[in-house]
């Protein structure tokens, strides 16, 4: 093949970010949090395991907050509401600094999202306790009356299914705000996010 003059091949120096628990786990809680959200509770093995996936992913991804490489670290990415405000106002003029692990506000939506699905998979077992007495908090908040109406044919509304399900929706508006912050961070600093927490990579200056 016939290479024009003058050209040199240049390699962009890139920097490994996000290790492979972190990227894995990413997009595990993508698929399984549609597959949670699709199914609605029915098909409800389905839905259930899921949410149990997405559930057993926070506390392993809490852990690994602590134990995991620099960039996978909270103390590498935790921040007060000054600096998530000051980065979040920059970057729209396209002035905030660039960081190579989470920028202050995409910590912050870090802890955002982790704390949300915590939460939307604990009212998911509350439900699933309080209604049919199964999951693994029903030796604490089981209800064997609405599971004995429920097998008998009779129906029971229970109140943590609409807490269960505010948390669905706060988690989507938050899912929603995340990804316009990817998309705009990708825009103010000319690269490409989504790629890097598939690859792992990023550029390194
Ligand atoms: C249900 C949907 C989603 C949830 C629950 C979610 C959740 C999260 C969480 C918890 C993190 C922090 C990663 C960590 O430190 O472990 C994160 C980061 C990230 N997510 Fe998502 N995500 C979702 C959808 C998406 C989609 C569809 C994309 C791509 C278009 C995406 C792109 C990213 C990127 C690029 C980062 C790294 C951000 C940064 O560089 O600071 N996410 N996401
Ligand atoms: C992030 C993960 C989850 C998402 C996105 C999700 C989403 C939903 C949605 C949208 C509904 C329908 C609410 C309604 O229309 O009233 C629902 C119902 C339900 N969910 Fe979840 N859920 C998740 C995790 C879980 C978990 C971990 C469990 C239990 C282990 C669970 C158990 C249930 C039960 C029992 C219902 C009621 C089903 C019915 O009565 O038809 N969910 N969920």
């Amino acid at each position: 093949m016939i290479k024009p003059l003058g050209t040199t091949l240049m390699t962009e120096k890139t920097v490994h970010v996000w290790d492979p628990l972190v990227r894995i786990g990413h997009w595990l809680l993508v698929v399984c949090f549609l597959i949670a959200y699709v199914t609605e509770g029915d098909p409800l093995l389905v839905h259930i395991w899921a949410g149990y996936t997405i559930a057993a992913y926070v506390v392993i991804r809490v852990v690994w907050g602590f134990v995991g490489p620099r960039h996978a670290r909270f103390a590498d990415f935790v921040c007060g509401p000054g600096a998530v405000f000051a980065y979040l106002g920059g970057l729209v003029r396209r002035r905030s600094p660039r960081f190579i692990g989470h920028s202050p506000a995409g910590g912050a939506m870090t802890v955002a999202l982790l704390c949300l699905l915590a939460a939307t998979t604990f009212f998911g077992m509350m439900t699933l306790a309080d209604t049919d007495d199964a999951g693994p908090l029903a030796p604490w908040f089981g209800n064997t009356g609405a599971a004995d109406a429920a097998a008998s044919g009779g129906t029971y509304e229970s109140p943590y299914e609409e807490i269960h399900e505010t948390f669905v929706n706060v988690t989507l508006i938050f899912v929603f705000l995340h990804l316009c912050g990817v998309a705009l961070a990708s825009w103010a600093h000319r690269e490409n996010l989504p790629r890097s927490m598939v690859t792992g990579d990023k550029r390194a200056e």
